[in-house]
């Protein structure tokens, strides 16, 4: 059972907080803590309680499986079997904003409910420094998904994840804002044939330059996509508010978040900066998503290329809500 009065503590990203949140892990509580691309929801990925206590903190549907965040090489090769696509993009990529997904080595100590079933688990090292030290403090895998509850929007500054969070969490280390704002993309490396499952913080054109051959996406492939990676098919990063794409001008009542000539109430990027954009993407939809304010949120075109790929496709399930 959730323990919905448990205090969340706010701990500060130095040695003695990564000490405390490492402790915590270890006792199998759930700790929050910054990534370079969006906010984590840590448990000890071996330890099955801490891990079912991540799917029911969060509300999330117990077959959508979390990305097991690694410190370091060795730690991976003891969980998973990398094909040589896998080290190829792992050799390039990591640490970094790239999820991989992979078999379950056999004999692995990994919770079976981290892959909510499959014979793969998901993969990554992240970038941020201080993630990694957790995970060594830790001195185990740690499955993260975002810090949200289910269907919210993902967070990218510590009070996002206390918002939908708090009092359902044990600590959050606080790491301020996010740098690349949007989460890792996600790839399965698992078949003779790789597929981009998620859209994300790499751009699939890098991954196909490194790979040399063209990546198929999960969304034009059919029938195995919902057994592969049941998130593609759930409602995710909504906002409460409609969201309306593509506009140039706001409705009445609506706000208008802006990109390049669009100026709206603020902008994605005055520039058309695509990495700008990326990384403030959740924080904008978050602060016009108030229903005291607007009665909607319209957003300014961004093209379909590099990260702005991802972007849209956060914006069309934001806007199916
Ligand atoms: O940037 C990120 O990836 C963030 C940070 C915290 O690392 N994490 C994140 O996790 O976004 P989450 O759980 O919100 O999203 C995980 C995605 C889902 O779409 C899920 O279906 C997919 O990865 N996934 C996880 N394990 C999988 C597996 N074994 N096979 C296929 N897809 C998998
Ligand atoms: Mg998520």
């Amino acid at each position: 059972m959730i323990n919905s009065d448990r205090k969340t503590a706010r701990l500060a990203l130095d040695e003695s907080g990564l000490d405390r949140a490492a402790a915590l892990l270890r006792r199998g509580c759930l700790v929050a803590f910054p990534t370079e691309t969006v906010y984590g929801l840590g448990a000890d990925a071996t330890n099955e309680k801490a891990v079912a206590s991540v799917y029911e903190a969060k509300g999330r549907p117990t077959f959508n499986p979390l990305i097991v965040h690694m410190s370091d090489r060795a730690m991976v090769s003891r969980y998973v079997d990398l094909s040589d696509r896998a080290v190829t993009l792992a050799d390039r990529f990591w640490p970094g904003p790239l999820t991989l997904v992979c078999p379950r080595k056999a004999g692995s100590k990994l919770s079976e409910l981290v892959s909510a079933g499959l014979p793969t688990v998901a993969v990554r090292i992240p970038a941020h420094g201080a993630a990694r030290d957790l995970i060594r403090l830790a001195d185990r895998p740690i499955a993260a998904p975002s810090a949200n509850a289910s269907g919210r929007l993902s967070p990218t500054e510590a009070d996002h994840v206390l918002s939908s969070l708090d009092g359902r969490i044990d600590a959050i280390l606080d790491g301020g804002a996010c740098t690349v704002g949007l989460e890792s993309t996600v790839i399965d490396v698992s078949d003779t044939e790789p597929m981009l499952l998620r859209a994300g913080g790499l751009p699939s054109e890098a991954l196909e330059a490194a790979l040399g051959q063209s990546i198929r996406s999960a969304t034009e492939a059919t029938d195995d996509t919902a057994a592969k990676s049941p998130g593609m098919l759930l409602k995710h990063y909504a906002p409460g508010l409609p969201l309306r794409l593509n506009a140039k001008t706001a409705d009445a009542g609506e706000a208008l978040i802006g990109f390049g000539p669009v100026a709206g109430d603020d902008t994605l990027s005055a520039s058309g900066d695509l990495v700008e954009a990326a990384s403030r993407l959740f924080r904008l939809l978050h602060r016009f998503d108030d229903p005291s304010r607007f009665s909607g949120i319209a957003v300014a075109p961004v093209p379909e290329s590099g990260l702005g790929v991802a972007i849209n496709d956060r914006l069309h399930r934001a806007e199916r809500g």
